[in-house]
């Protein structure tokens, strides 16, 4: 698959993280549009959960797994919020003409300990095979060793960019990339090229509302991504033409990550 390109859209642009069961549709059409224009095929987007997952993830504590049986009610609501997030991205971006197919995770995936342990390929494959392009999310999943958990869009992406030996793996994000902090000049500046090391010295301020754990874990997936050759960047997906760039191979505003 060495043309495989893995978008995955943030849930702070395609919702509205303050408002909950806000789906943000002038941005996914803008994107379907973007990414009928460039057509990389193959393609897989996952999308993340925004103001659809987190809230009640976060109500039942679903990430930590099984304790009561009160979480059963948000285990169950979690996955719908997220089919019918997901219904919204596919309709959208199929009103953008781009043959798109919703793959839920939490019939696909499970994970054990929080890990990707079995994902079946079957129904990615056989879309792509067709010219469909696979719309899978961050999901809540059953889990061997916790019976359920929250599985994030950004980990289930740099699973399937590893897996598939993608050639780019992109993370369309509310904000230009990954920022670093100038102490003498007490200024933030974009990172344009993020390696491992640069990666230990930055100092990640905490997302509000995100079970999942923002930038850092981001950061740490793309990583993991970028360490089986996997080209990766995190980049504004909120401003126009930014993803249609980087599937060109163009030159955009964003962060690099890279290895060495
Ligand atoms: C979270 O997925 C999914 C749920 C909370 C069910 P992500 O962690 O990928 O979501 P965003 O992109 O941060 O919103």
């Amino acid at each position: 698959m060495g043309r495989l390109i893995v978008l995955k859209l943030g849930g702070s642009i395609i919702t509205n993280k303050r408002e909950p069961f806000s789906f943000n549709r002038d941005v996914v059409l803008r994107i379907g549009k973007e990414l009928k224009s460039s057509w990389p095929a193959p393609l897989v987007i996952v999308h993340g959960g925004g103001s659809f997952g987190h809230p009640i993830a976060e109500a039942y504590e679903i990430k930590k797994g099984y304790q009561r049986a009160e979480q059963l009610k948000g285990f169950v609501e979690t996955v719908s919020a997220m089919r019918r997030l997901n219904d919204l991205v596919v309709s959208t971006l199929s009103d953008a003409n781009l043959p798109v197919i919703g793959i839920p995770p939490s019939c696909t995936v499970t994970t054990n300990n929080g890990d990707i342990e079995t994902c079946n390929f079957d129904p990615i494959f056989s879309a792509m095979e067709i010219g469909l392009v696979p719309v899978m999310y961050g999901d809540a999943v059953f889990d061997r060793k916790l019976k359920f958990t929250i599985l994030s869009g950004d980990t289930l992406a740099s699973y399937i960019a590893m897996r598939l030996k993608a050639k780019q793996l992109i993370f369309a994000v509310d904000v230009d990339g990954v920022y670093g902090f100038d102490r003498e000049t007490s200024r933030r500046f974009l990172i344009e090229e993020l390696t491992e090391r640069v990666h230990m010295n930055i100092k990640y301020e905490p997302t509000e509302g995100d079970v999942t754990g923002g930038m850092f874990y981001k950061v740490e997936e793309a990583l993991a991504a970028a360490r089986h050759g996997v080209d990766v960047y995190i980049i504004n997906g909120l401003v126009p033409g930014r993803i249609e760039a980087v599937i060109k191979g163009q030159k955009v505003v964003g962060t690099r990550v890279k290895v060495t």
